[in-house]
């Protein structure tokens, strides 16, 4: 049970302790993507609370990877200022957050991906009725290359 409080090295990452909060969308960014203060301020009081690890609620890598209203982005170099703001405060909160990176793929709908939702298969989903468009060999290597970018993202 002590372990748990423990610090633990995770790659370059020193979490103070084993507590892990697991990816949760919140909702809580702008239409656009950005983090907005109520995440900031949630993610906040997770780190003061004694949570040594966050794990954000998924972010899109591309636009049309939107699955939820109020998903984080991390599709543009634009909203780096506002991952800043949050994971600064994390820091200072004396947690670490890292991001959870996603397209949603078919398992979208045109209102939240802005346009009719892409697959690798032109497939139907008892849950998500709306027929995505299939991706050409193109355009997913481009959406593979959008996951690089997104990690590769420098955001503090
Ligand atoms: C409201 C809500 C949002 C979630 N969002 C995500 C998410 O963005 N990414 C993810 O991988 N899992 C997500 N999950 C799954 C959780 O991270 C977790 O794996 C799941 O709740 C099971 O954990 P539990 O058994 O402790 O509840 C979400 C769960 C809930 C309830």
């Amino acid at each position: 049970m002590a372990k748990v409080f423990e610090q633990v090295g995770l790659g370059a990452l020193q979490p103070a302790n084993r507590l892990v909060r697991s990816a949760t969308w919140e909702g809580m960014c702008s239409a656009d993507g950005r983090p907005t203060k109520k995440l900031v301020d949630y993610y906040t009081e997770l780190a003061r609370g004694g949570v040594g690890l966050i794990v954000s609620g998924y972010a899109y890598v591309s636009p049309e990877g939107k699955q939820m209203p109020g998903k984080m982005g991390m599709h543009d170099d634009a909203l780096a200022k506002d991952h800043i703001r949050l994971t600064q405060a994390v820091h200072e909160a004396g947690g670490l957050v890292v991001v959870q990176l996603v397209h949603a793929g078919g398992q979208t709908d045109s209102d939240k991906a802005g346009q009719r939702p892409v697959a690798p298969s032109a497939l139907e989903l008892e849950q998500y009725p709306e027929l995505p468009q299939e991706l050409s060999k193109e355009r997913i290597s481009e959406l593979i290359s959008a996951f690089a970018k997104a990690a590769a993202r420098e955001i503090g």
